[in-house]
């Protein structure tokens, strides 16, 4: 168990919207922790709520959002209780952020050399002609060829694949301590995605940034991942080191999504996806909101609405049927498993 105290801290967040059909609540009470330096891969099936989750750490989830609790400490500071001015120096200064799609974040106006060296002159004090040099020097880095003159160019010039480099060149200028890489890859073809993935672990292991790498793909994460939490409808149903969630996942939902995960050499005809979709918000089923897709569900989870419970080693999952939790009766103590922690 790592006992050091974490780079990132996510306490009990609830995340709504207010919408014409009313407030629906995308993230309902997530907790998570990111230690510095180490990769933490955050799965789940479209609208989980990864990227409201990841984007209200820069609170960039949008105007509509309401953060209705909870906390956010990076490096002892609550994230949530920053000014907006301050907020803005944590975004490209402490924290990058990489996207799916580069065009949605770089701008179609602006050189990429001039995208580059715009936090390092704002974050780091550097002159334009400095913050120039050092961004040639980062795009080497990620891998494109003839630097400098590409500093120049703009981003509908570029590739897919080159304007992701851009990208993680902007995210990781000024050196963050947390990456978030919301679908990274996504947007690429397999062969691009594989390069720059191993570019960004290459470069993760130079400045010790920690990634909070969001994905679909949990192959992704058995590769680049040390460990990871599983979304299901806003909240977290299972988190545990990659080596024990692969090994012995303990949620019939993280269940589901391994066991769609292509084997190599089988056919796809075989792939065994999770019946049913994710329930939107606006209709949340009660008790364990997995329960109407659960192969292995009980008349229980229809009522109980199970909390993650940490198992030792850092292991734990939201389900009735392996954690032991069971409804308490009124005006009972809850009684944790052993081994358990509230
Ligand atoms: N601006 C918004 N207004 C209303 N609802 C929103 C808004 N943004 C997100 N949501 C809702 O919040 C939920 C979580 O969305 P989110 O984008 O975080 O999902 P995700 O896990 O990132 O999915 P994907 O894998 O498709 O990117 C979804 O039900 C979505 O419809
Ligand atoms: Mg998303």
């Amino acid at each position: 168990m790592n006992t050091a105290e974490p780079l990132l801290s996510v306490r009990d967040l609830r995340i709504a919207f207010d919408t014409a059909r009313g407030r629906v609540v995308a993230v309902d009470g997530v907790s998570f922790d990111v230690a510095a330096g180490e990769t933490l891969g955050i799965v789940g099936e479209s609208g989980c709520g990864k990227s409201v989750t990841a984007l209200s750490i820069l609170r960039l989830a949008g105007r509509g959002a309401r953060i209705l609790s909870g906390s956010i400490h990076l490096g002892g500071r609550d994230l949530l209780k920053l000014s907006d001015r301050d907020i803005r120096d944590v975004r490209g200064g402490e924290v990058g952020m990489v996207f799916q799609e580069p065009m949605t974040s770089l701008n179609p106006v602006f050189t990429v050399g001039d995208q580059i060296a715009e936090p390092l002159m704002r974050h780091r004090d550097l002159s334009r002609r400095a913050a120039l040099d050092r961004a040639a020097e980062l795009l080497d880095t990620v891998g494109i060829p003839m630097a400098r003159a590409r500093l120049g160019s703009y981003p509908h010039e570029m590739s897919g694949g080159m304007r992701q480099r851009v990208m993680i060149a902007m995210a990781l200028s000024c050196q963050p301590k947390l990456l978030i890489a919301d679908e990274p890859t996504t947007a690429l073809d397999v062969t691009v995605q594989a390069q720059i993935l191993e570019l960004l672990a290459g470069l993760q292991q130079e400045f010790s940034t920690a990634v909070m790498l969001i994905t679909h793909d949990l192959g992704l994460v058995a590769e680049f991942a040390q460990r990871a939490v599983v979304m299901y409808a806003g909240r977290i149903v299972e988190q545990a080191d990659v080596a024990t969630l692969f090994r012995q996942p303990l949620h019939p939902y993280a269940e589901g999504l391994l066991a769609s995960i292509p084997p190599m050499d089988e056919d796809v005809e075989r792939l065994r996806a999770i019946e049913g979709t994710v329930p939107s918000p606006h209709a949340m089923p009660d008790g364990c909101r997995f329960a109407p897709r659960c192969p292995q569900a009980q008349a229980e989870c229809v009522a109980v609405d199970p909390p993650l419970i940490p198992f030792p080693g850092d292991h734990g999952a939201a389900c009735i049927a392996h954690t032991g939790y069971r409804v308490p009766a009124p005006g009972a103590v809850t009684q944790l498993p052993a081994g358990a922690r509230p």
